[in-house]
């Protein structure tokens, strides 16, 4: 055995004092009238910071992606200084949708209406027939509307509300944890899209839980904790959430079931472990995987060096106020993202990304998320649809299924309005953060 140091202090995991929670019912209403999706809009949507693109998405000068928001589009392009400026995708002369496409590079963005050219810095570069405008030439004066822009964790953050507070202040102190798995290292292996037959709050309220994980994934019970009273909740004052799971190990109700042989051999056999000598002790795993990731992870091209213990085996599940959830470890993420429909508040975009750390020296290997090979080489494609034509992949695909059939129930004049476990108390402040920001506009 490699000689022994002690681990490294890691993210702080030190639980948040709890904060004062209202009860009552959380209406079905929020989850299909059309007046509370507008006052979500006006707000909410137009006045917190949300996840735009990856910098990876759009390494050089004149690079741009495209991305919906409700009806708005809005268009973030990188610029000859190496910039990314945000902008309504909007031409400025008469509203035309300026750019179309998700993603793509350009020297400028030519109008098709007019042929206004419109420069990567939002200026107006050229107008045909410049000379013919009673008022003046456009150039020099009109710009496209600017969106607010930040880069952190490597992605490309925006902003529509020009007053808001920094997106440092937004995230408060999840930001140093998201920054310490340095996920602009990582790679996404996985871009799924799909239109949900759900309101957002819908996929943000169960990965606000884990209430339904031996219910909906049974498969969890072989592999984690799957006792939710078991698990560490954080509610910070900002309106975002942590979860700590155990993992690497059985919920020791089935620890002798099995199932937990199988569903541990891919991670065990990485490890070089075999799960036959667990035997009458699976719970053990996790301590033994811990151990093995700090012997071999630099053999195996990771560098584990400034993550605790728990971090190598458990589940640091974040989530984002509003509508992001991250479930971090040292070699990858889960980014579960549900975006507001263009014009129907029992449905949504819902975004499953998988963000790959690739050890170094490898360019290949198995996802267990997707249960297919990804490669460092291939840059994945943007797959959208309908789901379950469309996968998100085996185990988020069991809480689509869900959600489909809970917005039914949800828009049921019989629905009374949730009544909920202290441990989905997260569900409850996913709910009240949002009445403090719709209250405060
Ligand atoms: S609307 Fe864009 S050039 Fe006329
Ligand atoms: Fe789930």
């Amino acid at each position: 055995m490699a000689d022994y140091s002690p681990p490294p202090a890691g993210v702080d995991r030190r639980k948040a004092p709890e904060p004062a929670l209202v009860t009552g019912p959380i209406e079905g209403d929020r989850y299909k009238s059309r007046e509370f999706a507008q006052r979500e809009w006006n707000g909410l949507w137009t006045k917190v910071w949300l996840v735009g693109a990856l910098e990876s998405d759009m390494p050089d000068a004149g690079d741009f992606m495209t991305v919906e928001l409700g009806s708005e589009s809005i268009l973030l392009a990188r610029g000859d200084d190496g910039r990314v400026r945000g902008f309504y995708n909007v031409c400025q002369h008469r509203g035309n949708r300026l750019v179309e496409g998700e993603q793509g590079s350009l020297a400028a963005f030519t109008c098709a209406y007019h042929a206004w050219r419109w420069g990567l810095d939002g200026s107006l570069l050229s107008v045909p027939d410049e000379a013919d405008f009673p008022q003046g030439s456009p150039c020099g004066k009109l710009r496209l509307e600017p969106v607010r822009v930040e880069s952190f964790a490597g992605f490309i953050w925006y902003c529509l509300d020009p007053d808001a507070a920094p997106l440092a202040d937004f995230l408060g102190e999840v930001a140093d944890h998201i920054a310490s798995y340095r996920m602009e290292n990582m790679v996404r292996t996985h871009w799924v899209t799909v239109e949900g037959q759900f309101n957002w709050k819908c996929v943000q309220d169960n990965f606000n839980e884990s209430y339904h994980l031996e219910f909906v994934h049974p498969q969890t019970r072989f592999i984690m904790e799957t006792r939710g009273m078991e698990h560490q909740q954080d509610l910070y004052p900002t309106g975002h959430a942590r979860i700590l799971i155990e993992g690497c190990r059985p919920d020791p109700r089935y620890a002798d079931d099995p199932a937990v042989a199988e569903g541990m051999r891919e991670e065990l056999d990485f490890w070089g472990l075999d799960a036959a000598d667990f035997a009458g002790q699976a719970t053990d795993m996790r301590a033994a995987l811990q151990r093995r990731k700090r012997e071999l992870g630099a053999e195996k091209g990771y560098d584990f060096g400034r993550f605790s213990d728990d971090q190598l085996t458990d589940h640091y599940h974040y989530s984002i106020f509003p509508n992001l959830s991250l479930s971090l470890k040292p070699d990858g993420c889960i980014f579960l993202r549900a975006s507001p429909h263009p014009d129907d508040p029992a449905k949504c975009l819902f975004d499953m990304w998988y963000f790959t750390l690739f050890p170094e020296g490898v360019t290949e290997y198995h996802s267990h998320t997707m249960d297919e090979m990804v490669s460092v080489d291939a840059q994945v494609p943007h797959v959208t649809g309908i789901w379950p034509e469309v996968s998100c992949g085996p185990a988020i695909d069991q809480d689509v299924r869900i959600w489909n059939a809970q917005q039914k129930g949800l828009s049921s004049r019989g629905y009374r309005g949730g009544y909920l476990a202290w441990q989905e108390r997260r569900v409850r402040y996913l709910h009240q953060t949002l009445d403090r920001w719709l209250d405060a506009s």
